[in-house]
Protein backbone atom coordinates (compact mmCIF):
# COMPACT_ATOMS: atom_id res chain seq x y z
CA UNK A 1 0.00 0.00 0.00
CA UNK A 2 1.30 3.29 -1.00
CA UNK A 3 0.76 6.12 2.42
CA UNK A 4 0.63 8.98 -0.20
CA UNK A 5 -2.20 7.81 -2.32
CA UNK A 6 -5.74 9.51 -2.64
CA UNK A 7 -8.07 8.34 -0.23
CA UNK A 8 -10.87 10.34 -1.43
CA UNK A 9 -13.06 10.22 2.66
CA UNK A 10 -15.59 12.62 3.09
CA UNK A 11 -16.71 13.17 6.49
CA UNK A 12 -20.23 12.21 5.45
CA UNK A 13 -21.51 9.40 2.77
CA UNK A 14 -24.84 8.16 1.64
CA UNK A 15 -26.52 8.60 5.57
CA UNK A 16 -29.99 9.26 3.87
CA UNK A 17 -30.49 6.32 1.31
CA UNK A 18 -32.38 5.63 -1.53
CA UNK A 19 -35.32 3.78 0.28
CA UNK A 20 -35.62 6.77 2.74
CA UNK A 21 -35.85 8.91 -0.39
CA UNK A 22 -38.28 6.64 -1.68
CA UNK A 23 -40.66 6.58 1.39
CA UNK A 24 -40.98 10.58 1.06
CA UNK A 25 -41.74 10.17 -2.36
CA UNK A 26 -44.46 7.21 -1.09
CA UNK A 27 -45.83 9.80 1.39
CA UNK A 28 -46.15 12.85 -0.81
CA UNK A 29 -47.92 10.20 -3.31
CA UNK A 30 -51.12 9.83 -1.00
CA UNK A 31 -54.20 11.97 -2.00
CA UNK A 32 -53.44 15.22 0.04
CA UNK A 33 -50.77 14.28 2.10
CA UNK A 34 -50.20 16.41 5.59
CA UNK A 35 -46.85 18.07 5.27
CA UNK A 36 -46.67 20.00 8.20
CA UNK A 37 -46.25 18.63 11.72
CA UNK A 38 -48.57 15.98 12.13
CA UNK A 39 -49.17 12.08 12.74
CA UNK A 40 -45.80 11.06 11.67
CA UNK A 41 -43.80 13.47 13.95
CA UNK A 42 -46.20 12.31 16.51
CA UNK A 43 -45.00 9.07 16.02
CA UNK A 44 -40.98 9.87 15.59
CA UNK A 45 -41.79 10.75 19.16
CA UNK A 46 -43.19 8.11 20.99
CA UNK A 47 -40.81 6.13 19.16
CA UNK A 48 -37.79 7.85 19.32
CA UNK A 49 -38.47 9.00 23.15
CA UNK A 50 -39.01 4.77 23.95
CA UNK A 51 -35.07 4.28 22.08
CA UNK A 52 -34.16 6.96 24.22
CA UNK A 53 -35.17 5.47 27.35
CA UNK A 54 -37.42 8.52 28.39
CA UNK A 55 -41.39 9.11 29.26
CA UNK A 56 -41.52 12.21 26.70
CA UNK A 57 -40.08 13.39 23.47
CA UNK A 58 -40.58 16.79 21.50
CA UNK A 59 -39.54 17.01 17.98
CA UNK A 60 -37.85 20.17 16.41
CA UNK A 61 -36.30 21.27 13.16
CA UNK A 62 -33.08 21.47 14.90
CA UNK A 63 -30.59 20.51 17.24
CA UNK A 64 -29.82 24.44 18.19
CA UNK A 65 -33.45 24.70 18.76
CA UNK A 66 -33.59 21.48 21.29
CA UNK A 67 -30.45 23.44 23.17
CA UNK A 68 -32.31 26.89 23.00
CA UNK A 69 -36.00 25.01 23.84
CA UNK A 70 -34.11 23.82 27.03
CA UNK A 71 -32.39 26.77 28.60
CA UNK A 72 -35.11 28.95 27.98
CA UNK A 73 -37.15 26.09 29.87
CA UNK A 74 -35.00 25.84 32.37
CA UNK A 75 -34.79 30.03 33.00
CA UNK A 76 -38.31 30.11 33.21
CA UNK A 77 -39.37 27.27 35.32
CA UNK A 78 -36.09 27.17 37.39
CA UNK A 79 -34.81 31.31 37.27
CA UNK A 80 -32.37 33.03 37.17
CA UNK A 81 -28.09 31.87 37.42
CA UNK A 82 -25.43 30.18 36.44
CA UNK A 83 -25.08 27.12 33.78
CA UNK A 84 -21.74 25.04 33.79
CA UNK A 85 -20.73 24.09 30.36
CA UNK A 86 -17.69 23.04 28.29
CA UNK A 87 -15.78 25.64 25.97
CA UNK A 88 -15.37 22.45 23.86
CA UNK A 89 -19.41 22.33 22.58
CA UNK A 90 -21.20 23.52 19.64
CA UNK A 91 -22.01 27.67 19.62
CA UNK A 92 -25.35 26.76 19.90
CA UNK A 93 -24.98 25.23 23.62
CA UNK A 94 -23.21 28.72 25.23
CA UNK A 95 -25.53 30.73 22.52
CA UNK A 96 -28.34 29.40 24.03
CA UNK A 97 -27.32 30.06 27.71
CA UNK A 98 -26.62 33.37 26.75
CA UNK A 99 -30.39 33.65 25.08
CA UNK A 100 -31.98 32.74 28.18
CA UNK A 101 -30.37 35.04 30.39
CA UNK A 102 -28.48 32.73 31.78
CA UNK A 103 -24.73 32.66 33.35
CA UNK A 104 -22.06 30.70 32.07
CA UNK A 105 -19.65 29.17 33.67
CA UNK A 106 -17.07 27.16 32.11
CA UNK A 107 -15.21 23.72 33.01
CA UNK A 108 -12.31 21.74 31.25
CA UNK A 109 -12.85 18.66 29.66
CA UNK A 110 -11.07 15.30 30.79
CA UNK A 111 -9.05 14.38 27.37
CA UNK A 112 -10.03 10.75 27.82
CA UNK A 113 -13.54 11.17 26.75
CA UNK A 114 -13.40 15.14 25.47
CA UNK A 115 -16.36 15.79 27.92
CA UNK A 116 -16.54 17.82 31.06
CA UNK A 117 -14.38 16.61 33.63
CA UNK A 118 -16.27 15.34 36.73
CA UNK A 119 -14.15 16.91 39.44
CA UNK A 120 -13.81 20.06 37.09
CA UNK A 121 -17.47 20.57 37.16
CA UNK A 122 -18.07 19.62 41.14
CA UNK A 123 -15.37 22.60 41.46
CA UNK A 124 -17.39 24.98 39.84
CA UNK A 125 -21.00 24.53 41.88
CA UNK A 126 -22.55 27.33 43.62
CA UNK A 127 -25.65 28.07 45.09
CA UNK A 128 -26.66 29.75 41.52
CA UNK A 129 -25.97 26.89 39.52
CA UNK A 130 -29.47 26.12 37.77
CA UNK A 131 -27.75 23.26 35.67
CA UNK A 132 -25.09 21.34 34.44
CA UNK A 133 -25.22 20.93 30.76
CA UNK A 134 -22.92 18.20 29.39
CA UNK A 135 -21.98 17.62 25.97
CA UNK A 136 -21.42 13.89 25.03
CA UNK A 137 -18.20 14.51 22.09
CA UNK A 138 -18.14 12.96 19.25
CA UNK A 139 -20.08 9.46 20.66
CA UNK A 140 -18.31 9.54 23.79
CA UNK A 141 -20.01 9.13 26.99
CA UNK A 142 -18.83 11.82 29.03
CA UNK A 143 -20.95 10.98 32.15
CA UNK A 144 -19.47 9.37 35.86
CA UNK A 145 -21.16 7.86 38.58
CA UNK A 146 -19.78 10.45 40.76
CA UNK A 147 -21.16 12.99 38.77
CA UNK A 148 -24.76 11.86 38.66
CA UNK A 149 -24.76 11.14 42.31
CA UNK A 150 -23.37 14.19 42.98
CA UNK A 151 -25.70 16.31 40.75
CA UNK A 152 -28.65 14.01 42.28
CA UNK A 153 -27.45 14.80 46.05
CA UNK A 154 -27.20 18.49 45.44
CA UNK A 155 -30.64 18.90 43.54
CA UNK A 156 -28.82 20.46 40.40
CA UNK A 157 -30.58 19.10 37.36
CA UNK A 158 -28.19 17.19 34.64
CA UNK A 159 -28.98 18.32 30.88
CA UNK A 160 -27.50 16.22 28.41
CA UNK A 161 -26.16 17.95 24.42
CA UNK A 162 -26.27 14.42 23.27
CA UNK A 163 -26.61 15.63 19.14
CA UNK A 164 -23.45 13.74 18.02
CA UNK A 165 -23.49 11.16 20.23
CA UNK A 166 -27.15 8.91 19.70
CA UNK A 167 -26.67 5.51 21.16
CA UNK A 168 -23.45 6.43 23.77
CA UNK A 169 -24.14 4.87 26.98
CA UNK A 170 -23.66 5.35 30.74
CA UNK A 171 -23.67 2.05 32.82
CA UNK A 172 -25.32 0.50 29.94
CA UNK A 173 -28.26 3.03 29.91
CA UNK A 174 -28.50 5.14 26.77
CA UNK A 175 -27.21 8.39 27.33
CA UNK A 176 -30.24 11.30 27.14
CA UNK A 177 -31.82 9.24 29.51
CA UNK A 178 -30.43 10.46 32.54
CA UNK A 179 -30.23 14.12 32.54
CA UNK A 180 -33.93 16.19 33.74
CA UNK A 181 -33.55 17.04 29.50
CA UNK A 182 -31.66 15.57 26.64
CA UNK A 183 -30.72 17.23 23.44
CA UNK A 184 -30.68 15.66 20.25
CA UNK A 185 -29.60 16.74 16.60
CA UNK A 186 -31.07 14.57 13.70
CA UNK A 187 -28.75 17.04 10.60
CA UNK A 188 -27.51 15.67 7.64
CA UNK A 189 -24.04 14.27 9.56
CA UNK A 190 -25.47 12.51 12.36
CA UNK A 191 -26.23 9.20 13.77
CA UNK A 192 -29.57 9.24 12.45
CA UNK A 193 -30.71 12.21 10.07
CA UNK A 194 -33.88 14.14 9.17
CA UNK A 195 -32.37 16.07 6.92
CA UNK A 196 -31.89 19.21 9.76
CA UNK A 197 -34.13 18.15 12.71
CA UNK A 198 -33.78 17.66 16.51
CA UNK A 199 -35.58 16.90 20.04
CA UNK A 200 -35.53 17.32 23.62
CA UNK A 201 -36.17 14.05 25.52
CA UNK A 202 -37.50 14.31 29.03
CA UNK A 203 -39.03 11.99 32.16
CA UNK A 204 -40.76 15.65 33.73
CA UNK A 205 -44.02 15.96 32.33
CA UNK A 206 -43.58 19.93 33.15
CA UNK A 207 -40.96 20.34 31.25
CA UNK A 208 -42.25 18.37 28.19
CA UNK A 209 -45.37 20.27 28.35
CA UNK A 210 -43.39 23.78 28.24
CA UNK A 211 -41.47 22.95 25.84
CA UNK A 212 -44.13 21.85 23.61
CA UNK A 213 -45.56 25.21 23.78
CA UNK A 214 -42.18 27.06 23.33
CA UNK A 215 -42.19 25.15 20.04
CA UNK A 216 -45.19 26.48 18.63
CA UNK A 217 -44.89 30.11 19.94
CA UNK A 218 -45.78 29.58 23.55
CA UNK A 219 -49.34 28.49 22.81
CA UNK A 220 -51.40 26.62 25.53
CA UNK A 221 -53.10 24.36 22.92
CA UNK A 222 -50.05 22.61 22.50
CA UNK A 223 -50.23 21.07 25.81
CA UNK A 224 -50.87 17.44 25.90
CA UNK A 225 -52.20 16.72 29.00
CA UNK A 226 -55.87 18.19 28.84
CA UNK A 227 -56.57 19.28 32.69
CA UNK A 228 -53.73 21.59 32.22
CA UNK A 229 -54.26 22.72 29.09
CA UNK A 230 -57.88 23.89 30.34
CA UNK A 231 -56.52 25.38 33.60
CA UNK A 232 -55.36 28.29 31.24
CA UNK A 233 -58.25 28.88 29.83
CA UNK A 234 -60.12 29.03 33.41
CA UNK A 235 -57.44 31.54 34.53
CA UNK A 236 -57.71 33.80 31.41
CA UNK A 237 -61.36 33.87 30.47
CA UNK A 238 -60.34 37.09 28.70
CA UNK A 239 -58.53 35.00 25.96
CA UNK A 240 -59.95 32.66 23.27
CA UNK A 241 -58.72 29.08 24.40
CA UNK A 242 -56.93 28.81 20.93
CA UNK A 243 -55.24 31.89 21.16
CA UNK A 244 -53.50 32.02 25.00
CA UNK A 245 -49.47 32.74 24.77
CA UNK A 246 -47.91 31.47 27.71
CA UNK A 247 -44.67 31.91 26.72
CA UNK A 248 -42.43 34.50 24.21
CA UNK A 249 -41.68 31.59 21.98
CA UNK A 250 -40.78 30.75 18.74
CA UNK A 251 -41.79 28.17 15.83
CA UNK A 252 -39.73 26.08 16.17
CA UNK A 253 -41.92 23.01 14.67
CA UNK A 254 -40.57 19.66 12.29
CA UNK A 255 -42.44 18.63 9.54
CA UNK A 256 -44.17 15.61 8.63
CA UNK A 257 -41.25 14.90 5.96
CA UNK A 258 -39.15 14.72 8.89
CA UNK A 259 -41.16 12.89 10.93
CA UNK A 260 -41.20 10.11 8.02
CA UNK A 261 -37.07 10.35 7.83
CA UNK A 262 -36.77 9.93 11.17
CA UNK A 263 -39.09 6.39 11.68
CA UNK A 264 -37.44 5.40 8.71
CA UNK A 265 -33.98 5.34 9.80
CA UNK A 266 -34.84 4.16 13.31
CA UNK A 267 -34.97 1.28 12.28
CA UNK A 268 -31.06 0.59 11.52
CA UNK A 269 -29.65 3.44 13.82
CA UNK A 270 -28.19 0.36 16.24
CA UNK A 271 -26.77 -1.20 13.75
CA UNK A 272 -25.05 1.48 12.20
CA UNK A 273 -23.60 2.79 15.31
CA UNK A 274 -22.13 -1.09 16.01
CA UNK A 275 -20.61 -0.24 12.76
CA UNK A 276 -19.21 2.94 14.26
CA UNK A 277 -17.70 1.37 17.39
CA UNK A 278 -16.01 -1.28 15.26
CA UNK A 279 -14.78 1.29 13.23
CA UNK A 280 -13.25 3.37 16.13
CA UNK A 281 -11.49 0.41 17.66
CA UNK A 282 -9.63 -0.17 14.28
CA UNK A 283 -8.64 3.28 14.09
CA UNK A 284 -7.24 4.09 17.31
CA UNK A 285 -5.91 0.02 17.65
CA UNK A 286 -3.72 1.38 13.87
CA UNK A 287 -2.38 4.79 15.10
CA UNK A 288 0.96 5.30 16.61
CA UNK A 289 0.03 5.95 20.42
CA UNK A 290 3.80 7.85 20.81
CA UNK A 291 2.26 10.75 18.11
CA UNK A 292 -1.23 10.84 18.58
CA UNK A 293 -3.70 10.17 21.96
CA UNK A 294 -4.91 6.40 21.40
CA UNK A 295 -6.41 5.95 25.37
CA UNK A 296 -9.89 7.25 24.66
CA UNK A 297 -12.51 5.78 27.23
CA UNK A 298 -14.46 3.69 24.68
CA UNK A 299 -16.73 2.55 26.85
CA UNK A 300 -19.93 3.03 26.14
CA UNK A 301 -19.13 5.04 23.20
CA UNK A 302 -21.13 5.32 19.78
CA UNK A 303 -18.53 6.72 17.99
CA UNK A 304 -19.32 9.89 15.19
CA UNK A 305 -16.25 10.83 13.67
CA UNK A 306 -12.70 9.36 14.21
CA UNK A 307 -10.54 11.45 16.94
CA UNK A 308 -7.39 12.93 16.13
CA UNK A 309 -5.44 14.44 18.54
CA UNK A 310 -1.63 14.93 18.71
CA UNK A 311 -0.10 13.66 22.37
CA UNK A 312 2.28 17.14 22.46
CA UNK A 313 1.81 20.46 21.06
CA UNK A 314 3.61 20.94 17.67
CA UNK A 315 2.63 23.09 15.15
CA UNK A 316 5.09 21.89 12.45
CA UNK A 317 3.39 18.35 13.29
CA UNK A 318 -0.31 19.76 13.01
CA UNK A 319 0.36 21.39 9.41
CA UNK A 320 2.04 18.26 8.37
CA UNK A 321 -1.02 16.10 8.97
CA UNK A 322 -3.25 18.54 7.81
CA UNK A 323 -1.12 19.30 4.14
CA UNK A 324 -1.21 15.26 3.82
CA UNK A 325 -5.02 14.78 5.05
CA UNK A 326 -5.35 17.54 1.78
CA UNK A 327 -3.07 15.63 -0.38
CA UNK A 328 -5.04 12.31 0.23
CA UNK A 329 -8.45 14.09 -0.03
CA UNK A 330 -9.53 13.05 3.61
CA UNK A 331 -11.81 15.58 4.38
CA UNK A 332 -11.29 16.55 8.52
CA UNK A 333 -12.18 19.43 10.99
CA UNK A 334 -9.87 20.84 13.25
CA UNK A 335 -10.64 21.22 16.80
CA UNK A 336 -13.59 18.34 16.51
CA UNK A 337 -16.60 19.45 17.93
CA UNK A 338 -17.46 22.82 17.16
CA UNK A 339 -14.28 23.94 16.08
CA UNK A 340 -12.36 23.64 19.44
CA UNK A 341 -12.40 26.34 22.32
CA UNK A 342 -15.48 28.45 21.89
CA UNK A 343 -13.49 30.97 24.10
CA UNK A 344 -11.34 32.19 21.17
CA UNK A 345 -14.76 32.86 19.25
CA UNK A 346 -15.10 36.43 18.51
CA UNK A 347 -18.94 36.29 20.07
CA UNK A 348 -17.28 34.99 23.38
CA UNK A 349 -14.15 37.70 23.21
CA UNK A 350 -16.68 40.42 22.81
CA UNK A 351 -19.01 39.46 25.52
CA UNK A 352 -16.27 38.38 27.97
CA UNK A 353 -13.54 40.64 27.43
CA UNK A 354 -11.88 39.05 30.21
CA UNK A 355 -12.56 35.15 29.84
CA UNK A 356 -9.00 33.19 29.12
CA UNK A 357 -9.22 30.31 26.98
CA UNK A 358 -5.86 29.14 28.29
CA UNK A 359 -7.21 28.73 31.34
CA UNK A 360 -8.85 25.57 29.52
CA UNK A 361 -5.79 23.49 28.80
CA UNK A 362 -6.99 20.38 27.81
CA UNK A 363 -9.55 22.11 25.93
CA UNK A 364 -7.00 24.30 23.73
CA UNK A 365 -4.86 21.37 23.32
CA UNK A 366 -7.84 20.00 21.20
CA UNK A 367 -8.42 23.16 19.62
CA UNK A 368 -5.19 23.44 18.42
CA UNK A 369 -4.15 20.22 17.79
CA UNK A 370 -7.37 17.94 17.47
CA UNK A 371 -9.31 17.05 14.26
CA UNK A 372 -12.19 14.75 13.54
CA UNK A 373 -11.89 12.75 10.57
CA UNK A 374 -15.46 11.51 9.03
CA UNK A 375 -16.48 7.64 10.07
CA UNK A 376 -20.03 6.40 8.57
CA UNK A 377 -21.68 2.89 8.67
CA UNK A 378 -21.42 3.27 4.77
CA UNK A 379 -17.21 3.03 5.54
CA UNK A 380 -15.43 0.17 4.51
CA UNK A 381 -13.18 -0.87 7.87
CA UNK A 382 -10.84 -2.41 5.52
CA UNK A 383 -10.04 0.61 4.14
CA UNK A 384 -9.28 2.22 7.86
CA UNK A 385 -5.21 0.81 7.77
CA UNK A 386 -4.85 2.81 4.81
CA UNK A 387 -5.20 5.66 6.67
CA UNK A 388 -3.98 5.18 9.64
CA UNK A 389 -0.94 4.66 7.64
CA UNK A 390 -0.62 7.49 5.90
CA UNK A 391 -1.28 9.34 9.36
CA UNK A 392 1.50 7.54 11.75
CA UNK A 393 4.09 8.01 8.12
CA UNK A 394 3.75 11.95 8.57
C1 LIG B 1 -22.94 19.05 20.39
C2 LIG B 1 -23.88 19.71 19.43
N1 LIG B 1 -24.94 20.39 19.92
C3 LIG B 1 -25.80 21.02 19.11
C4 LIG B 1 -25.65 20.98 17.73
C5 LIG B 1 -26.63 21.71 16.86
O1 LIG B 1 -27.38 20.81 16.07
P1 LIG B 1 -28.02 21.28 14.68
O2 LIG B 1 -26.93 21.33 13.68
O3 LIG B 1 -29.04 20.22 14.39
O4 LIG B 1 -28.64 22.60 14.92
C6 LIG B 1 -24.56 20.32 17.18
C7 LIG B 1 -24.32 20.39 15.72
O5 LIG B 1 -24.24 19.63 14.94
C8 LIG B 1 -23.65 19.65 18.05
O6 LIG B 1 -22.59 19.00 17.56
Amino acid sequence: MNPSSTLDWPLMANNITREDLDLLIEHLRKPDPRLTHGPEVRAFEREWSAWAGTRYCVMLNSGASANELTMFALRTLKGEGEVILPPLTWVSDIASVLHAGLEPVFADINPRTLGMDTEEILKKITPRTRAVFLTHILGYNALTRKLVDELARLGIPLIEDVCESHGATFEGRRCGGWGWASNFSFYYAHHLSTIEGGAVCTDDEELYETVRMMRSHGMTREIDNPEMRKSWGLRHPDLNPDFIFAHAAYNMRATELQGVLGRAQLPRLDANNEKRRHNLRLFLAGLDSEKFHTDFDQTGSSNYAFTLVLREPDLLLRDRIEASLKAARVEFRRGTSGGGNQLRQPYMRRRFPNIRPEDYPHVDHVHFFGWYIGNYPDLDPARIPSLTALLNAV
